[in-house]
């Protein structure tokens, strides 16, 4: 019996002592990225899944939604990237920011989530952040 576990132990003992610490910090870095998504409680393991769980970049919401009205400033809108339109408005502080990109700014033409029907709240914050640092 004893000899039947050593010969069991040994290789397994052997593969792990065989690795540098180098090695062990590569193979780590490896499978972070996997278990970081997996840790957020959606499906892991398919591509498409893994994507939408991540949600799309402020900077694509912003292209996709925002920037009709925001890139040239249209019907009142602050242009991104307009120093001077912005100032007033982020000194109010990003959570009154991102309550107007997510609710809209009543009757104006800052309709909720800019129209974008498909974005969730993180998206709206993050396209959010990318105008408001396009505009410091
Ligand atoms: C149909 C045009 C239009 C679109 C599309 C649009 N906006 Fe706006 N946005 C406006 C207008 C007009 C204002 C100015 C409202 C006002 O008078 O305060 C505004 C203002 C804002 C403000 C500042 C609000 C405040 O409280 O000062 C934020 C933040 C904002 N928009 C975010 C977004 C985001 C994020 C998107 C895309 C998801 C978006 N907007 C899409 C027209 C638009």
């Amino acid at each position: 019996m004893r000899f039947f576990l050593l010969f069991l132990l040994a290789p397994m003992a052997a593969v792990a002592l065989d690795l540098t610490e180098q090695q062990r910090a590569d193979i780590e870095a490896r499978i972070q990225p996997f278990s970081a998504v997996c840790v957020q409680g959606e499906t892991c393991g398919g591509g498409e899944v893994m994507a939408d769980a991540a949600g799309r970049s402020g900077e694509d919401v912003y292209n996709g939604a925002c920037m009709a009205c925001h890139a040239a400033g249209i019907a009142g809108a602050p242009k991104v990237g307009d120093q001077v339109a912005w100032v007033d408005r982020i000194a109010k502080g990003m959570d009154a920011l991102y309550d107007s990109g997510i609710n809209g700014v009543a009757g104006t033409g800052m309709i909720a989530r800019g129209g974008c029907a498909d974005c969730s709240d993180d998206e709206i914050r993050w396209a959010v952040d990318y105008m408001v640092d396009s505009s410091r």
